[in-house]
């Protein structure tokens, strides 16, 4: 088969490698149908994940049919099509049995594309494969699905969840990329007094104000903390949520947050970031960090199914797998080409 293989720092390849084949009998092998990219992707391929070694097969997101499942599989069937999600569970673990796959002590957590191989490929092997997939429910797409595999769990549950979004409130996010967008949309269905969206990027605010966020703050040119204060009587958002990953990011997440309000964390940080305990200490802030773990996956399948969310609404780009080398440059130009999301199916 052919696969998108890592070769270390800026270097990647759809080539030909051997066929996967069930090792574990919990295993299962998917024909991959369908394929997204990560921002976390091209992290690995700048050299941040060095636990990504050189021959690995990248990915972490798809959707696919059950190929092949191994003796040990008691759900899933030759047929079937699943979801892949980022994180797999042993689902025996301690925490797997508390629901934080994303922490899994039994070899799963996020394992594809990172410490095994992953989903950019023509057919992948899916460890845990009972408590690693989700049946895909009629009359949902294909890319639809897709946006659940990482960025719509990772939204919801890192951002919406963790921040406490409750009816009324004042959201701030910062950073409206994929992530970002996938909080302001999980927002939404809380009925928040605002959502505001806090970028760099005016295609990004534009983007932005279609997944719901009604005031939008470009912070290159303007104070985003005068402007949330002004929104709210001078006290701040009562949720203020991060999804850049920069410390300047973070800190700014300090400073829009109402004295009791909630701060959640979303970015994958790469440096320290200042913790202004100093003022932070007397206004009973919550901060709140996290992979995320995707138990809210049913949720958001039924979520799709019944309309509520519109997850297709990320996909700017199709590709088929094939031209993996073009959807990677599209979609690490973001800024030129408008790439939100990105979909590579297979041919036919
Ligand atoms: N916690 C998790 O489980 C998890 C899972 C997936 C991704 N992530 C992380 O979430 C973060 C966001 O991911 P993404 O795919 O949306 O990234 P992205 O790069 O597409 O989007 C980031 C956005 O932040 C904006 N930005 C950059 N600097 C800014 C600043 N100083 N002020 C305001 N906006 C700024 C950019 O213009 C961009 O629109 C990344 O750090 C990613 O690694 C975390
Ligand atoms: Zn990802
Ligand atoms: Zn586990």
């Amino acid at each position: 088969m052919r696969a998108v293989v890592y070769h270390g720092p800026g270097n990647q390849a759809w080539e030909e490698v051997p066929d996967p084949e069930i090792i574990g009998d919990g295993d299962a092998i998917v024909r991959v149908d369908a394929v997204t990219i990560c921002g976390t992707d091209l992290h690995i391929l700048k050299g941040d994940v060095p636990a990504v070694r050189s021959g690995r097969i990248l990915g972490h997101e798809a959707v696919g049919t059950i190929e092949e499942v191994g003796d040990g599989v008691q759900t899933l069937a030759p047929g079937q099509r699943v979801l892949v999600s980022c994180i797999s569970a042993c689902s025996g673990c301690r925490f797997c049995r508390e629901g934080r796959y994303g922490q899994c002590l039994g070899t799963g957590g996020w394992i594809l594309g990172h410490k095994i191989d992953g989903t950019q490929a023509e057919y992948v092997r899916v460890p845990f494969a009972d408590t690693s997939t989700y049946l895909v429910p009629a009359g949902v797409s294909d890319e639809q699905i897709l946006m659940l595999a990482d960025i719509l769990p990772t939204g919801y549950e890192v951002g919406v969840l963790n921040g406490r979004v409750r009816p009324g409130d004042v959201v701030a996010v910062v950073g409206a990329g994929p992530i970002g967008l996938s909080a302001i949309m999980g927002s939404r269905l809380y009925s928040p007094g605002h959502v505001v969206a806090i970028d760099l990027a005016d295609s990004r605010l534009d983007a932005a104000k279609q997944f719901g966020a009604d005031v939008v703050i470009n912070n290159d040119r303007e104070d985003a903390v005068a402007a949330v204060r002004d929104l709210t009587g001078g006290l701040g958002a009562d949720v203020a949520i991060e999804a850049v990953g920069v410390p300047a990011t973070f800190e700014l997440a300090t400073q829009l947050v109402r004295p009791g309000g909630h701060i959640a964390n979303i970015g994958v940080h790469g440096k320290p970031a200042l913790l202004h305990l100093e003022d932070l200490w007397i206004r009973n802030v919550t901060i709140t960090t996290g992979l995320v773990d995707t138990y809210s996956t049913p949720t958001l399948l039924r979520l799709a199914q019944g309309h509520q969310i519109d997850a297709g609404r990320f996909v700017t780009h199709y590709f088929t797998l094939d031209q993996f080398e073009e959807a990677y440059d599209v979609f690490s130009r973001a800024a030129d080409t408008g790439a939100l999301k990105v979909v590579l199916s297979a041919p036919g």
